[in-house]
């Protein structure tokens, strides 16, 4: 079995909390002990003197996590910006070992860790790393969230390219708040050799900002094949 998975997105907004939560809780219910974790989380809101990242508060409440917010989100910065302009504005270094001590816990920890990326696999996270570094370090397969938008087809199909070219697995694409036609989900799919995994239409009852999920989760285990991500 895998040990986890990353999951990244063809752009920033398109459904990586939404999606890694509902995989962590179709895990979840599969029996097995669940983590999740988002590397960096910019946005944050400061509430009683910490910073508090919405990302994080959905992906715990999803699989009722009882990990400390240090362990989920290690590092969390103010502006709602790339993190590494983030961390420059409000003065502070990102410190990535951070990460990497949070990652160990976790995964020792846990069955299965559900990471969610930031932005996309190129977005800074330091003045040395891209996100696909942290995919590489912590040696998990993506599965990569698109959804449908105009240019979804360009950046889902780069997201593909460079992964393969960092020799990332990719377990497949899953595609998000699908509101019609899904003609580009099969040019998608002609295009990359990955397998699209399942599509997930666009939903009322959910919102990561007012922290509901209505049923996605059960949206989830009914579209996508949960065991082919989690079977290595
Ligand atoms: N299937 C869906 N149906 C309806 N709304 C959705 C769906 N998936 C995501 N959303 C909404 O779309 C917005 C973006 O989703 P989400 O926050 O999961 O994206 P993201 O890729 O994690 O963004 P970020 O890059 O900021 O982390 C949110 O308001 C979320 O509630
Ligand atoms: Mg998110």
């Amino acid at each position: 079995m895998e040990k986890g998975v990353f999951v990244t997105g063809s752009n920033t907004g398109v459904g990586k909390t939404v999606i890694a939560g509902a995989i962590a809780a179709a895990i979840k219910a599969h029996g097995l002990d669940v983590g999740v974790m988002k590397p960096v989380a910019s946005g944050a809101k400061e509430i009683d003197g910490s910073l508090v990242s919405e990302d994080v508060v959905y992906l715990k409440k999803i699989i009722d996590s009882t990990d400390d917010d240090d362990l989920v989100s290690p590092i969390r910065l103010k502006p709602p910006i790339a993190p590494t302009i983030a961390a420059v504005k409000s003065g502070v270094t990102i410190d990535i070992d951070k990460v990497w001590k949070a990652y160990e816990v976790l995964s020792n920890r846990h069955d299965f860790v559900v990471v969610e990326g930031i932005g996309g696999l190129m977005v800074p996270v330091d003045d040395t790393l891209f996100v696909a570094d942290l995919v590489r370090k912590m040696d998990l397969p993506l599965v990569i969230v698109g959804s449908d938008y105009l240019g979804t087809i360009n950046h889902t199909l780069l997201t593909v390219e460079y992964a393969k070219s960092r020799n990332i697995r990719i377990k497949g694409i899953i595609i998000n708040m699908l509101k019609g036609d899904d003609g580009f989900v099969r040019e998608i799919e002609k295009y990359s050799s990955v397998p699209i995994l399942g599509t997930i239409p666009f939903k009322e009852n959910v919102s990561v900002e007012n922290c509901v999920y209505g049923d996605i989760v059960e949206d989830l285990r009914r579209e996508i094949n949960i065991s082919k991500i989690m079977r290595k």
